[in-house]
């Protein structure tokens, strides 16, 4: 029944895919994993793996969601054979896995929005220390989360195009043009410098530190969104002339520019209350502890208010398109495994995501943990899928993508990035990912 829906255009799925890869990982992410050292050497790494290992991914996914139109729980089935059939049960566990404490951190968000609204964000380093532990427990936390996934909820409960591509329509411009004005504003406060320096100073070294590498991975993987079947659900609706080379083309470099320029609002930002505390801390609070302390103290008055609510509600911008692309994995497998409307399988599913996130909400030495393991398992996934796509049933590519215009030549030189970069690359990153996590862990 899924079928019926379809994207009004080209552009729509591509703002909304945009809109899935752009959200709480290329802020909150990437001022957490780029401020734990790395500096140049880090985002150079991260630009690699988004081109070399998550833009052909990202290809494959779009494929396989286009030629079988079957729905992520059983799209790998579909397209490679029964063996193939446990993929479709990790995609739809690690989406929801990622979801339930995505819904969290949209949550600290909102929170961090109405105080910015009220103009009470912490001005003195006390209140600043005391502000993310406030958000980040108890009533407050659980109250973001709920009001987050019921508003995600409404949205996917829509639909394709009354719903997700209505929102991303009007969502992903207006947070472009708020953060563009953004950065060109921190570009003109004092510490700007030595906040960009931070950002992208080079050392040798870090090019092979295992722990910088591990970041990249997991903050590509995780910022482009690819592996766990979200792109795969948008993609059953594409039209079969669609170019996807050229769409997943435009979503992973619109990817990469915001995360790039997040990174410019927010580090000149923290710079100014000393690169030190940043740095030593290093924490998932960064974006939520630090920089509301940075922008209450940078710009008072009027500007202050508008810079912070701008700031804050191009978060929740960025976090709801992002969340609605990974409640449309569960939602559209229910729709088509079990035949519910698309309104039960909604509800159903916020239900059961609202109570696997409860720990998370309530602790957040939990939800750290369980991001680093379905960071490891998001990996995981996007290796069985390159090796399904690239090595298994290439001729599925190479039909769909000829089919769709691509030239024959092109076509080959996917297929032969997929499997001999993409692939190795994936599985080299997993086991570095994996190593430096039980590390963290034992020490
Ligand atoms: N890419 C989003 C972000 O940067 C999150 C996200 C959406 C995601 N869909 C995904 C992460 C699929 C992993 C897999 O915040």
């Amino acid at each position: 029944m899924g079928r019926k829906e379809s994207w009004g255009s080209g552009l729509g799925f591509v703002l909304a895919s945009a809109g899935s890869a752009v959200g709480l990982g290329n802020l909150w992410g990437f001022a957490y994993r780029a401020s734990q050292g790395g500096g140049g050497a880090f985002v150079l790494l991260y630009i690699f793996i988004v081109l070399l290992v998550c833009l052909p991914l990202l290809i494959a996914e779009m494929v396989i969601g286009r030629t079988t139109g079957s729905s992520p729980l059983t799209a790998p089935l579909k397209a490679g054979g029964k063996s193939w059939a446990p993929l479709g049960w990790l995609f739809l566990i690690v989406s929801v896995g990622i979801l339930s404490y995505y819904v969290v951190l949209m949550g600290y968000a909102g929170t961090t929005l109405l105080h910015a609204f009220l103009g009470d964000l912490p001005l003195d380093k006390a209140a600043a220390g005391d502000y993310f532990p406030s958000i980040s427990s108890g009533g407050v936390s659980l109250r973001g989360q709920l009001l987050s996934i019921v508003l995600t909820g409404v949205v996917v409960g829509a639909g394709i195009r009354r719903g997700i591509e209505r929102l991303t329509k009007w969502g992903m411009p207006l947070l472009f043009i708020m953060l563009i004005g953004l950065a060109i504003w921190a570009s003109s406060q004092p510490n700007a410098q030595e906040g960009y320096a931070f950002l992208f100073g080079w050392d040798w070294s870090k090019l092979t530190d295992p722990q910088t590498i591990s970041n990249a991975f997991k903050q590509a993987f995780f910022s482009v969104g690819t592996g766990i079947g979200a792109i795969l659900a948008y993609s059953i609706y594409l039209n079969s002339k669609s170019p996807i080379p050229g769409e997943a083309a435009a979503v992973v470099s619109l990817d990469t520019a915001v995360g790039l320029l997040a990174g410019c609002v927010t580090f000149p930002l923290v710079a100014i209350l000393g690169l030190g505390d940043l740095v030593g801390e290093g924490s998932v609070g960064t974006l939520f502890s630090t920089l509301p302390h940075g922008l209450a103290i940078t710009s008072l008055g009027l500007t202050g208010w508008v810079v912070s609510v701008c700031f804050f509600g191009l978060v929740f911008i960025a976090a709801i398109t992002s969340a609605i692309s990974l409640l449309e994995v569960p939602v559209s497998s229910l729709i088509d495994q079990i035949g519910w409307s698309r309104q039960k399988s909604v509800w159903v599913s916020i239900i059961l995501i609202a109570c696997i996130g409860l720990p998370s909400a309530l602790d957040v030495e939990f939800l750290v943990k369980i991001d680093s393991i379905m960071n490891a398992l998001l990996i995981t996934s996007g290796l069985i899928l390159a090796l399904l796509v690239g090595w298994s049933k290439p001729k599925l590519l190479i039909e769909d993508l000829t089919n769709g215009g691509t030239p024959r030549e092109r076509t080959n030189t996917f297929l032969w990035t997929l499997r001999w970069i993409t692939t190795p690359a994936i599985a080299l990153g997993l086991v570095i990912v994996l190593e430096e996590t039980l590390r963290g862990w034992s020490g």
